[in-house]
């Protein structure tokens, strides 16, 4: 039977760090499903159909990635799609009662999902969707921050040029 794991998150815009995770469990699972959500309480600055093509772009060597969107409960998605894991990249300690409550939270509506975590690589450990949109706005460099084929697409956005 196929492994198949989803990796949710908002991908506002998708950064190195979640590619590191993305790529590392490409190589540890049958199937990675990356999981957009819709509707957060967040506002995103890329829209939806943005964001799943930017991680299409940046995933296409990959073949055993999809990359889909999804609404309302993760542990429903993930019955949905027939996966019983769910990755999520733990940065710094900072992430880690969030991310813990979230888990244990999954693990009492889902108890045949688990969640696992992959440390991130200490090259992206500062680093954050929301970072890279305020250095872009900002003017500063993000190189090694986003991968290079969606450089332009993202300074554009975050300088109101793109919309
Ligand atoms: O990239 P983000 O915004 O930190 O990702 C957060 C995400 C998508 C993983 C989280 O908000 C989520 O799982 N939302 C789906 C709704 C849900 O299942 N809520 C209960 C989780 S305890």
């Amino acid at each position: 039977m196929s492994k198949i794991a989803v990796y949710p998150g908002s991908f506002d815009p998708v950064t190195n760090g979640h590619l590191d995770i993305i790529t590392r469990a490409a190589g540890v699972f049958d199937q990675v499903i990356v999981g957009v959500l819709q509707n957060s309480g967040k506002q995103p600055l890329f829209n939806m159909d943005e964001r799943v093509q930017m991680l299409k772009n940046v995933t296409s060597n990959l073949p055993n990635v999809i990359i889909d969107c999804f609404d309302g409960l993760l542990v429903n998605y993930c019955d949905k799609q027939k996966a019983t894991v769910i990755i999520k990249g733990l940065r710094a300690v900072s992430d880690f009662e969030y991310e813990f409550q979230m888990a244990l939270m999954n693990y009492k509506l889902s108890p045949h999902i688990e969640t696992l975590f992959m440390m991130t690589n200490s090259k992206y450990s500062y680093l954050s969707s929301s970072m890279v949109k305020e250095i872009g706005r900002l003017g500063g460099s993000l190189d090694d921050l986003i991968p290079p084929s969606i450089m332009t697409q993202v300074f554009n956005k975050v300088n109101d040029l793109g919309r």
